[in-house]
C-alpha cells in the first residue's frame, strides 16, 4: 500500500485517485499522525501532498525527520517537496515575483527513474510562491523552468523525489505516467489491486467480524446504501436484514424497483415498510420547508424503529459511509458523517454493538464499480443523488398524494427525455418540481387552471456550488410538450436558470 500524507492541499483526493487508477491501493492520512502509526501501515511508499502553508511558519505542518530513515521511498508534491527539502537540510525561498500559477514547460533530465518514458520538455501545472532554492545533500535537479530552478529533484539512492508542480491534475498531461513511475519503478508496487480482490477481501472481513451475529441495514435505494447492502448480503446472507422505508416520496416506480432487486436477487431478508400513509398524514397541512424536512426525518426513524423492533436485538448496523464523507469530515478515525448521509441518527434508536462500514475507503466511482461487479443494474449504480426527504422537498407547499403523483409522472418524462438525448451523464442532477402556483391556460376550447411544473438541471462537481445546465431548447421543448399532454393538471412548464449560490439545487 501507498500512504498519502495530507498537508491540506486541494488536490489530495485526486492523488489517491491517480494511485488507485494504477491498481495500487492507497490511503490518505493526516500529517499529524505519529511515526508509529505510519510505520504500522507498512507502506511501500509515501506521498507528501501539497498544502497552503510555508515551511518557515512555525505553525505549518511538519514531519518527524525519522520518517526519512525508514528506508521507504517518498514523493513530495509542491508543499510536500519543499517540506522534504527543508527537513533534510535544504533551503526554501519565497519570492512573490517568481510565483507560478498555471501551465509551465518543464525541462526534464529523463535519465531519472521517475521520468521514464516522459519527454525532455513537458507541460506541467504549477501553483506556488515558495520553491526549493538549495538542495539537501545527496539530491540533484531533474527538472527546471526558467523561474523555478528545482521543479523536480531526486535522491535516487534513498528513493526520495520531489516535484514543485502537480502531477495529479489533468493539466499535467504526463503526471499520471510520473506517478506510475514512482509506484512501479521506485516503490516496486505490483499493481494487483482490483475491485474483485477488494470485494473478496471485504467479504472475508465481514464474515469474521459478524461471526454468527445479526446485522441490520437501512436501505434507501441510493447508490451507497444499495451497494453496501449487496456486499454485506453476499457476505452473510440471511444474517442481514435490509429495511427499506418507503415513504411514498420516491420517484416513479422506484420503490418497486428497489423491492425487485433486493427481494429477489440477494440472499438477505428484505423488509419494505410501506409507510406512505403515515408520512402523508403527518405532513397534512404543513407548508414550511424546514418543518416538512423535520417531520419526514422523524417519521423515518419511527418507521425504521418499528421494523427494527420486530427483528429484535441486532449486533451490527451496516452503513454506506464512503471515503469522501470521511475525508470531508476531517479525516477523523471515526466517521463523523454528514447529516445528509446519516439517515437521521439511526444508531441512537437501534440497539447494536458495532458498525459495519465496508465502503469507508472507497471513492464514489469505486463504489459504483463495486455495485456493477456485485450484479446491481446500471440504472441503480449510476443513479443521480436523491435527497433523503425525497419528493417531499420537491412538492412546494403542502404534500398531498395527488401532487406527488403529478410530480412523479412529470419527473419521469423529464428523466426519460434527458436520457434519450444522451445527456444523463453530463448533467449532474436534474429533476422536476411541482410548484404551488396554478395559472390559467387553454386546452382545446377549454380554460384550464392547473399547476406549474419547474424543471431543474445543474452541472456541478461537488454539489456545493452549481451552474444551471444549458439543456438544448429542442430537448426542453420535447419535455414541455410531453408533460402538458401526458400529465393531467399541468398546463405550464418553466426552466430554472439560477446557479447555486444564490439558489440551492433543491427548491426547499
Ligand atoms: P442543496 O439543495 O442544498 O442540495 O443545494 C445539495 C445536494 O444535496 C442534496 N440534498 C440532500 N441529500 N438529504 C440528502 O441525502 C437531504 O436532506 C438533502 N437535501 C439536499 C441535493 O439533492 C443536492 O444533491
Amino acid at each position: 500500500m501507498i500512504l498519502i500524507l495530507d498537508f491540506g492541499g486541494q488536490y489530495n483526493q485526486l492523488i489517491a485517485r491517480r494511485v488507485r487508477e494504477h491498481h495500487v491501493y492507497c490511503e490518505i492520512m493526516p500529517w499529524k499522525k505519529s511515526l508509529e502509526e505510519i510505520k504500522a501501515k507498512n507502506p511501500k511508499g509515501i506521498i507528501f501532498t501539497g498544502g497552503p502553508n510555508s515551511v518557515y511558519d512555525d505553525a505549518s505542518p511538519k514531519v518527524d525527520s525519522a520518517l526519512f530513515a525508514l528506508g521507504v521511498p517518498i514523493l513530495g508534491i509542491c508543499y510536500g517537496c519543499q517540506l522534504m527539502a527543508y527537513t533534510l537540510g535544504g533551503k526554501v525561498g519565497h519570492a512573490a515575483e517568481l510565483s507560478e500559477y498555471g501551465k509551465a514547460e518543464v525541462a526534464f533530465d529523463t535519465t531519472s527513474k521517475l521520468l521514464k518514458g516522459i519527454g525532455a520538455n513537458e507541460i506541467c501545472w504549477m501553483s506556488h510562491t515558495d520553491y526549493v532554492t538549495e538542495l539537501p545533500e545527496g539530491f540533484r535537479i531533474i527538472g527546471k523552468t526558467p523561474t523555478c530552478p528545482a521543479a523536480a529533484i531526486e535522491c535516487e539512492a534513498k528513493g526520495f523525489y520531489g516535484v514543485q508542480f502537480h502531477p495529479e491534475v489533468n493539466h499535467t498531461p504526463k503526471g499520471s505516467a510520473l506517478i506510475k513511475n514512482f509506484l512501479f519503478e521506485v516503490c516496486g508496487c505490483k499493481g494487483d489491486w482490483t475491485m474483485t480482490n477488494y470485494i473478496e477481501d471485504q467479504i472475508k472481513k465481514i464474515r469474521e467480524q459478524v461471526g454468527d451475529g445479526k446485522a441490520l441495514c437501512a436501505l434507501s435505494g441510493g447508490v451507497d446504501s444499495s451497494v453496501v447492502a449487496a456486499l454485506v448480503s453476499k457476505a452473510i446472507g440471511k444474517q442481514l436484514t435490509c429495511v427499506f422505508v418507503d415513504h411514498g416520496l420516491m420517484r416513479k416506480n422506484e420503490g418497486d424497483e428497489v423491492e425487485q432487486i433486493f427481494d429477489g436477487y440477494f440472499d438477505s431478508h428484505f423488509v419494505r415498510a410501506n409507510a406512505q400513509e403515515r408520512f402523508l398524514s403527518k405532513l397534512k397541512g404543513v407548508t414550511d420547508p424546514e418543518q416538512k424536512r423535520k417531520i419526514i426525518g422523524a417519521e423515518f426513524i419511527r418507521v425504521f424503529e418499528d421494523e427494527a423492533r420486530k427483528i429484535g436485538k441486532v449486533d451490527y448496523l451496516v452503513q454506506g459511509t464512503i471515503y469522501p464523507d470521511i475525508i470531508e469530515s476531517g479525516l477523523g478515525d471515526s466517521a463523523v458523517i454528514k447529516s445528509h448521509h446519516n439517515v437521521g441518527g439511526l444508531p441512537s434508536v437501534v440497539d447494536f454493538e458495532e458498525l459495519i462500514e465496508p465502503l469507508r475507503l472507497l471513492f464514489k466511482d469505486e463504489v459504483r464499480q463495486m455495485g456493477l461487479e456485485l450484479g446491481l443494474p446500471e440504472y441503480l449504480v449510476y443513479r443521480q443523488p436523491f435527497p433523503g426527504p425525497g419528493l417531499g422537498v420537491r412538492v412546494i407547499g403542502e404534500v398531498t398524494e395527488d401532487k406527488v403523483a403529478i410530480l412523479q409522472d412529470a419527473d419521469a418524462i423529464f428523466r426519460e427525455e434527458i436520457a434519450k438525448a444522451g445527456l444523463d451523464r453530463d448533467i449532474n442532477q436534474y429533476f422536476a418540481v411541482i410548484t404551488d402556483v396554478r395559472s390559467v391556460g387553454v386546452m382545446g376550447d377549454f380554460r384550464t387552471y392547473d399547476y406549474t411544473i419547474a424543471l431543474r438541471g445543474v452541472t456541478t462537481t461537488d454539489f456545493m456550488t452549481a451552474d444551471w445546465a444549458r439543456i438544448p431548447y429542442e430537448v426542453l421543448d420535447k419535455v414541455s410538450t410531453r408533460i402538458v399532454n401526458e400529465v393531467k393538471h399541468v398546463n405550464r412548464i418553466v426552466y430554472d436558470i439560477t446557479s447555486k449560490p444564490p439558489a440551492t439545487i433543491e427548491f426547499e
